[in-house]
């Protein structure tokens, strides 16, 4: 392990004001996407749908990293081309999601485990040949009555930790993503509070698993109320509270937070990343920046809909929405941007 390149690689992952496209959904996930649009679930139309994405003329200039899956880093473009080399050749970083997902967990009914780390130090190493150089793990944690539970926070930060351990020991930089859910009529300060102990817990593990922090990215949350709450806080509030909960909670001496998603619109997404900027980037220890999946790839899946007479149109509509989360990353991004080809 070469803990110089994987600390240079974490700071590439967030440098020039480029953020992470997550394209790693596993095979039932990405159907039940390609479910909602009436897209053929199939292995072939996975494979296209990614060509699509990867070939996206420009990506590159907003993009620093995608996140794959285990079936996306073994596949060809239709001419051959291995997808790694593809992506590498527009200077974009490849990663791999590498645990096999979150479930039930014993004793904690309502509540999953994030599994995965069997035999996982001989899947990273051959990842790693295959030629990526980050990896990704996702816990998710619920918010509920008595939910999450401690047991159920502490047995998901001791996995992320060890997680990342192997990582490093394996030359990748490991991206810890711990979800605390946007499900459920919560508030925001409930999600404040749960988020602040998740993330205290996670890095106090991280220290015990003696993991290099300058090494990994954090991809966390935002701090939202639930979907269902009554009461939605504006952009500047999300942003304000967001940010007060990283910096009690993250160290400084992590490179970069790349913020998930979660079932955000596009929109919204970009604009809370947006007004984090604007309020706290010039006194900020870490770079602020993004790692969506369903907010960057929404509207382009819709479009593509599985036919390739949609493919211009759908790379269009891919490249608008990093161009707008690159343009959040400055604190420079506004509705407008929404209407027009930047
Ligand atoms: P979303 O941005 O759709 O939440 O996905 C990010 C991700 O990588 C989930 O693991």
């Amino acid at each position: 392990m070469n803990l110089q390149d994987i600390i240079k690689t974490a700071g590439i992952l967030v440098a020039d004001d480029k953020g992470l496209l997550a394209m790693d959904e596993s095979n039932d996930t990405c159907n039940s996407r390609f479910a909602e649009f009436g897209i053929p679930q199939t292995q072939d139309y996975r494979r296209s749908y990614r060509e699509m994405i990867i070939t996206t003329p420009g990506l590159g200039e907003s993009i620093s990293g995608v996140i794959l899956y285990d079936e996306t880093i073994r596949q060809q473009m239709k001419d051959d081309t291995p997808f790694v080399k593809a992506i590498t050749d527009a200077g974009i970083i490849p990663g791999i999601k590498v645990d096999t997902g979150a479930k039930d967990m014993a004793g904690h009914q309502g509540e999953k485990i994030t599994e995965g780390l069997d035999g996982l130090r001989d899947r990273l190493h051959e990842y790693f040949l295959m030629g990526a150089r980050f990896a990704k793990w996702r816990a998710v944690l619920t918010v509920g009555y008595g939910k999450p539970s401690r047991g159920c926070i502490e047995a998901n930060a001791n996995t992320l930790a060890r997680y990342a351990a192997l990582c490093q020991e394996a030359g990748l930089v490991p991206i810890v993503e711990p979800e605390v859910l946007m499900d459920g009529s919560q508030t925001i300060e409930q999600c404040f509070e749960v988020t602040e102990e998740v993330l205290r817990t996670v890095f106090n593990q991280l220290y015990r698993q003696r993991v290099t922090i300058e090494g990994l990215l954090l991809k966390p949350n935002m701090v939202l109320p639930g979907l269902t709450c009554p009461k939605q806080e504006s952009v500047d509030e999300v942003a304000d509270v967001t940010i007060e909960c990283l910096l009690r909670a993250v160290p400084a001496a992590v490179p970069g937070i790349v913020f998930l998603s979660g079932g955000q619109s596009g929109e919204l997404a970009s604009a809370r990343l947006n007004a984090m900027n604007v309020r706290f980037k010039s006194h900020l220890p870490w770079a602020l920046s993004f790692s969506f999946a369903r907010a960057i790839q929404q509207q382009a899946m819709e479009i593509w809909n599985g036919k390739e007479s949609n493919q211009q149109a759908a790379q269009q509509a891919l490249l608008n929405r990093v161009r707008c989360n690159r343009a959040a990353r400055k604190g420079k991004y506004n509705e407008t941007m929404e209407k027009t080809q930047i």
